[in-house]
């Protein structure tokens, strides 16, 4: 298996509270989805959203030593991680443990790749320890998004970069989800609160890339930490 799955008793604590505090009960619904979401149909879309975000965590010419995918379902971002940095340690973190186990399954015998069961508001990361984290799809379901951008910023080493890629609340189509989105839509922000929360969360710099055809507002947006703390 591919790594702990455990992150002790004071976490899980802490991770149970936050999930019964968690805006949609969002953790449940995937715990269940877990064992065909590789399945379902529209994967192929993620799978597209995945492509730009492995090309930019490639894009340097240091490549990073280890990369944390945030929300990482089954584990398919990191799969194509894996070949793409044949040196790098990559960590799965997602709170169901039903895509840990998923993601479990596909890294078997894989010694540089850990899953834990861990929340985006959690992370069971020593400071400054990672080059880049990466989140896809999955930010607009975090129950406090403050935090978790946080706790993002405290693991990354200084210079460190976060790529974020989803549903973002900007443009006429963003702005129509962030006001329909229901439930999802609380997590769809503007480009101002955007700011606001990676600003407060200690990045020095961030900018956004729109992915896709105009009417789908999804956007990758790289987030940068200060290269002396
Ligand atoms: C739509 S899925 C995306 C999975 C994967 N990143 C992908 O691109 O296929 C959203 C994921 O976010 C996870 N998630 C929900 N709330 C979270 C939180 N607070 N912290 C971290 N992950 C969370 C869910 O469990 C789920 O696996």
């Amino acid at each position: 298996m591919g790594g702990s799955m455990r992150w002790g008793a004071a976490g899980c604590d802490l991770m149970h509270g936050l999930m019964k505090r968690t805006r949609h009960g969002d953790i449940a619904r995937f715990d269940q989805w877990s064992g065909s979401y590789d399945r379902t149909p529209g994967q192929s879309f993620f799978r597209r959203i995945h492509r730009p975000v492995v090309e930019a965590i490639c894009s340097r010419r240091a490549m990073p030593r280890r990369v944390v995918d945030i929300g990482c379902g089954t584990g398919r971002l990191l799969e194509k991680v894996l070949h793409r940095l044949p040196d790098a340690e990559l960590v799965g973190v997602d709170p169901a443990e039903g895509m840990i186990a998923v993601a479990s399954q596909r890294f078997t015998a894989e010694p540089r790749v850990r899953l834990e069961v861990a929340m985006a508001e959690h992370l069971p990361l020593a400071d400054a320890s990672v080059d880049v984290v990466t989140t896809t799809m999955s930010f607009h379901h975090w129950a406090d998004q403050d935090a978790a951008l946080r706790e993002v910023a405290r693991v990354l080493a200084p210079g460190g970069r976060f790529l974020l890629a989803d549903v973002l609340g900007i443009g006429f189509f963003g702005r129509i989800m962030r006001s329909t989105g229901g439930r999802h839509g609380i997590g769809y922000r503007d480009a101002a609160e955007l700011t606001r929360l990676l600003h407060d969360a200690g990045f020095s710099a961030w900018r956004r890339r729109h992915l896709f055809w105009p009417g789908v507002p999804i956007y990758l947006v790289e987030a940068h930490l200060a290269a002396t703390p």
